[in-house]
């Protein structure tokens, strides 16, 4: 008698047993079954400790890149399981980090020097997910979802991170991305966003220079003396606004 498909089957009946006998049930579990980065013998409590790091650097929860849910006990996670696009980027992201690391101590002066400074997750992430700039973020809602939108995503950003690392609300941020919008042919989103600046910096005669350039860029030459006499008439100093001016009533 043949027993293959015997062996065969009770192998299926099995298998679903095994997989419960694997699931968790409770949090730390008590050794680390699918880590490919992570040494195999690094204490669960140790790798509890990097994964708060990066749920605290990437401003997210544990169930951003596991199986789970918000509320749901951490013993019921199936940390093991890859599943979420996530947890395959930051195993990458992982490898990247090392390779920094690893490159960073190559330094000619990293035998003299009296302390190190280690690329970790938040050196880029700072907070957030997806680790872009504030200037190219506006920029791209703009010209993508439209103007309203980036100005809806701006303050609502502003509202949410102000004071934190993640973006610079600083003057120069929008300008920049006002710029670019610029560039790119969109001079109406490229004012709204400069008039949202002027919101925060009224008197900034930096920003009067930048919209006197777009007006430039735009072809507005009657506009961009208005716009440097205006950043003149802000800071007498500004150098800048002074040469296009010299050069724009120049008989
Ligand atoms: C940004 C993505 C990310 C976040 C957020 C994250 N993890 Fe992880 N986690 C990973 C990756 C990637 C691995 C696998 C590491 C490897 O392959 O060496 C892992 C592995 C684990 C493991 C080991 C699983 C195994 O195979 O035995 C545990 C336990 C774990 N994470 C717990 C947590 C907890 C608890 C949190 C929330 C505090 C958390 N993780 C947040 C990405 C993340
Ligand atoms: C050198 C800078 C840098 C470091 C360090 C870094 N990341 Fe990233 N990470 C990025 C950038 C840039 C992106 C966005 C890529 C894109 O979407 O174009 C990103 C994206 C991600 C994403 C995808 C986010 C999403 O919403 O799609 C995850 C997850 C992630 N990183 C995890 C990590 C983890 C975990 C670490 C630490 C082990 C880490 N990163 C370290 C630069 C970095």
């Amino acid at each position: 008698m043949n027993l293959r498909p015997v062996i065969f089957a009770l192998a299926v009946l099995a298998a679903p047993a095994a997989l419960l006998g694997q699931a968790p049930g409770h949090f730390p579990p008590d050794s680390l079954i699918n880590v490919k980065v992570i040494p195999k013998s690094t204490p669960v409590m140790q790798v509890v400790g990097i994964m708060r790091n990066f749920a605290g650097g990437l401003g997210v929860r544990c169930q951003f890149c596991h199986v789970g849910q918000e509320g749901m006990p951490l013993g019921q996670f199936d940390f093991a399981k890859d599943e979420k696009r996530t947890k395959l980027t930051a195993r990458q992201m992982m490898r990247m980090v090392d390779e920094i690391n690893r490159r960073l101590d190559t330094l000619p002066e990293h035998a003299q020097m009296t302390s190190h400074v280690e690329v970790t997750c938040n050196t880029c992430h700072r907070g957030v997910s997806r680790p872009m700039s504030l200037e190219q973020l506006i920029q791209e809602t703009a010209q993508t979802a439209g103007v309203d939108s980036a100005t809806r995503a701006y303050r609502a950003l502003r509202e949410r991170y102000y004071g934190r690392a993640a973006y610079d609300f600083g003057e120069p941020t929008l300008n920049i991305s006002a710029f670019r919008l610029a560039r790119a042919g969109k001079y109406t989103e490229a004012f709204a966003i400069l008039r949202l600046n002027e919101e925060q910096f009224p008197t900034s005669s930096n920003l009067a220079t930048f919209r006197g350039n777009i007006d430039l860029m735009k072809g507005d030459t009657a506009a961009a003396i208005a716009a440097f006499r205006e950043a003149v008439h802000r800071d007498s100093t500004n150098g800048e606004a002074q040469g296009r001016l010299r050069q724009l009533i120049r008989p």
